[in-house]
This record gives structure tokens, C-alpha cells and sequence, in this order.
């Protein structure tokens, strides 16, 4: 048990890949808040669950990308218990080519993915400050960090803006003993990408094929990573990115052998 008497909080943390977090920290004795937007029925769901491995867990409704809403959220957080973890997971994608982003689909994806990161990020750094615990922030990227997707394009600049966002705050807030650093997830079959895998068949095993693990990520591959790093054993890394994307950045269009085959 890692996190034993530790409580987290997760954005988006009801489906997808923030669930996948929540469970595994979970697993690890960590105290829950679930943070959503959308679908309370959800959200009351993972709470169960998480209760069922044997830790106090409870879900909170609030848009990141409103900041006062972040803020009354974590004002109601901290005025149960502090907070140890935070994971900024919460995330959209718009699929469009570049020529056709709309300023509404800019916006969309820029206040939740980049400023909710940082309404939330900030605000739970300012608790972690004045506690004098220390804490451990990660923000849930993608390889598109790195390297865009065709068509999503203003997704990958929201992600590459929270690698910043990320360095700057382990910059300034390694004196206060908090760790931040980024999960630069790969392809995981969610809600975020069903759409796309409906209505491109085929599109799951193409991927399979330039992935060098073979396979697309889980949910558990993503949570396991926010374990390590909201754990001790990651108390000297930070401003730095874990990359949990099967290998899919060392390919560079030539996993076959040239020379053999
Ligand atoms: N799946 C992938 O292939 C992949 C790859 C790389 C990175 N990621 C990243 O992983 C993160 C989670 O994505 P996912 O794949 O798990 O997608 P998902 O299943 O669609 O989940 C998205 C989550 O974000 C939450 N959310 C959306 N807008 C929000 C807002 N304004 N305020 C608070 N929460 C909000 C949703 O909450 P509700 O449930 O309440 O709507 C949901 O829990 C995202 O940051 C995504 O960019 C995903």
C-alpha cells in the first residue's frame, strides 16, 4: 500500500482513462475525489467501486475550464481533508483537418484541455504551498506532446502547451517538495476516440501495425504510470515525462528491416 492515509483527486476521473488512474491508485490504498462534468450516474458508479477496494472515495461536479468552479471545488476538497495527489486528466479532442478548426473548436479544446490543466493545476499547487507537504502533480498528456496527429492538430497544441505548463510549475515549485511532471499516453480504446474507430474500420489494427508493442494501451498501462509517479519512488523526477505509448515515438517509419526483408 503506497498511498496509505494519501488522498488524490482526478479530473475526469470517472471513465476512461482517469477511471483507469483512480482504480489503480486506489488499489494502492489512496483516498479518491472523482472529479466530472457530464454524467453524475457515472461518476457515482466509480465512487462505488473504488469503495469497494477499500478506500474512502466521493465525486465532485465541476468544469475545469471555469475557474470558479475549480476553485469551489477545491476549496470544498481542502476544507475535508488536504490533498496529496493531484492528476490533471480531463480532456476533449476535436477531429479536424487544419484548414477547417473553427474558432469554437479552438476554444473548446484550448480552455479544457490547457486552461482547465492550469485553473486546476494552479489552484492545487496554492494548497500544496501553504500545507508544507510537498505533493505530486501529474498532468495526463499524449505523444501528441511531441509530435502531432493529422486533424489534430489543435489537440496537439493543447497537449504540448501542458508539457510547458508542466516544466514551468516543477521549476518554481521544486523548492516547495512538489514533483509535476506528464503522462504522454498513447492510443487507448475510450469514449474520446469511439467515434473515430467506428467510423474508419480497420483503423485498431493499422495502429497495431506501427505500434512496436503491438497492441494499444489500457486504461491499467495509464494508471499504473500515475502510480510511479505519484509515489516516493519517483521523489527525484520531475518537469519530466513519462512516455507509456508502446514505443510508438522511436517509430520512424522503418519497423521492418530494411536490410532483410
Ligand atoms: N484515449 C486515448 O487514446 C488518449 C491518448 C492520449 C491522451 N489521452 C488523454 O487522456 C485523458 C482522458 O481521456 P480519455 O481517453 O479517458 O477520454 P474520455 O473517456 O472521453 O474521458 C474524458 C474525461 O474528461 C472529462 N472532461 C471533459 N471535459 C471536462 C471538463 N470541462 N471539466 C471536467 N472534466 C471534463 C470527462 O468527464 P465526464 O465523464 O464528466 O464527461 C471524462 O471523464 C485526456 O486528457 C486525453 O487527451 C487519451
Amino acid at each position: 500500500m503506497k498511498f496509505k492515509q494519501k488522498w488524490a483527486l482526478v479530473t475526469g476521473g470517472s471513465r476512461g482513462i482517469g477511471r483507469g488512474i483512480c482504480t489503480e491508485l486506489a488499489r494502492q490504498g489512496c483516498n479518491m475525489v472523482v472529479n466530472y462534468v457530464s454524467d453524475s450516474n457515472r461518476a457515482k458508479k466509480t465512487v462505488s467501486e473504488l469503495v469497494d477496494l477499500g478506500v474512502e472515495a466521493y465525486a465532485l461536479k465541476a468544469d475545469v475550464s471555469h475557474r470558479a468552479q475549480v476553485d469551489a471545488m477545491v476549496s470544498k476538497i481542502t476544507a475535508r481533508h488536504p490533498l496529496d495527489i493531484l492528476v490533471n486528466n480531463a480532456g476533449v479532442v476535436q477531429f479536424e483537418p487544419f484548414l477547417e478548426v473553427s474558432m469554437e473548436s479552438w476554444d473548446l479544446q484550448c480552455n479544457i484541455n490547457l486552461k482547465g490543466a492550469f485553473n486546476v493545476g494552479q489552484e492545487v499547487a496554492r494548497h500544496m504551498v501553504k500545507r508544507k507537504q510537498g505533493g505530486k502533480i501529474i498532468f495526463v498528456t499524449s505523444f501528441n506532446q511531441e509530435v502531432p496527429n493529422g486533424s489534430q492538430g489543435v489537440y496537439s497544441i493543447t497537449k504540448s502547451g501542458i508539457k510547458m505548463l508542466a516544466k514551468s510549475m516543477a521549476l518554481e515549485l521544486a523548492a516547495h517538495k512538489i514533483n509535476v511532471n506528464t503522462i504522454a499516453a498513447g492510443a487507448v480504446v475510450t469514449d474520446i476516440n469511439k467515434e473515430q474507430i467506428e467510423q474508419f474500420p480497420g483503423l485498431v489494427e493499422r495502429l497495431e501495425k506501427i505500434i512496436p508493442l503491438q497492441r494499444w494501451g489500457t486504461v491499467e498501462d495509464m494508471g499504473k504510470a500515475a502510480v510511479y509517479l505519484a509515489s516516493p519512488d519517483s521523489d527525484y523526477v520531475t518537469g519530466s515525462t513519462l512516455f507509456v505509448e508502446g514505443g510508438i515515438m522511436i517509430n520512424n517509419g522503418m519497423m521492418i528491416n530494411i536490410v532483410q526483408d
